[in-house]
């Protein structure tokens, strides 16, 4: 049995001092349950104060993008090393926002995976279609290419250290979800394009989020379905009560 993994992506939001207040804030309400894991992906420079302020919880804290070079003259960049320091537990890679505005390739999140897979740090590998795809109905090749170019090199116990995001891009922080059942469907098609790669044993264990406008209403039919193993929530992660509603989906 897979377990579930609910990150929070807080993307450019919250300073040190809302950071540090939703982290007190969580606690007093938040009871752990069985086979549900939580992770909170922070700006990196409230990535500090979140590591202190959920720890003994049991509640991860990850990064939302590094650098592909250890170290070097990347002005701005942050590297794995870096993260490492800081004891972060994830990582998000290739995110859709990184993608479409900082020239994100499959090639550079190809050579983050390979940076922080050795380094213990499980990244959260975002993949998905534009919504011209969907309409053209080639979500399913472009989801394929995306997985296959991502993975490259990548060896099979690796790849089950990596959490799929599957977000399609027009469902990101729009209030379009994409319905359960084509969540559902394209982390199914995921999974059978990993099986291709590396056998169904390590398909079936490899953890497949849904991402895209998940909130308290809709959690509970994206969470339950076969292939979904969590969610990577946006806009609903920066309130503790909402985001503590879809983690009790
Ligand atoms: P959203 O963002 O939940 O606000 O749609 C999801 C994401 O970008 O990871």
């Amino acid at each position: 049995m897979r377990k579930k993994l609910i990150a929070g992506n807080w993307k450019m939001y919250k300073n040190i001092a809302s950071a540090e207040k939703f982290a007190e804030e969580f606690k007093k309400i938040y009871t752990k349950r069985n086979g549900v894991e939580l992770a909170f992906c922070a700006p990196f420079l409230q990535l500090q104060v979140a590591k202190a302020g959920f720890a003994g919880t049991g509640i991860a804290v990850g990064a939302q993008n590094c650098h592909f070079e250890d170290e070097g003259a990347f002005t701005g960049e942050i590297s794995v090393p870096m993260l490492a320091e800081v004891g972060v537990e994830y990582c998000i890679v290739g995110h859709s926002e990184r993608r479409q505005y900082f020239a994100e390739t499959d090639e550079t999140v190809n050579k983050k995976l390979k940076k922080l897979l050795p380094a213990g740090i499980l990244p959260i590998l975002c993949v998905g279609e534009v919504l011209e795809q969907r309409e053209a109905g080639v979500q399913e090749e472009v989801v394929k290419n995306q997985v296959v170019a991502d993975f490259a090199g990548i060896s099979a116990e690796d790849a089950k250290k990596v959490v799929i995001a599957y977000e399609p891009v027009w469902a990101i922080g729009t209030g379009k979800t994409a319905t359960a059942a084509q969540a559902q469907e394209m982390c199914a098609f995921i999974r059978g394009v990993l099986a291709e790669l590396y056998g169904k044993d390590t398909a079936e264990e490899v953890l497949i989020q849904y991402g895209g406008s998940v909130k308290p209403e809709n959690a509970s039919e994206i969470l339950n379905m076969p292939d979904i193993d969590g969610a990577l929530v946006g806009g609903a992660s920066l309130v503790p009560e909402k985001f503590i509603k879809i983690a009790e989906f």
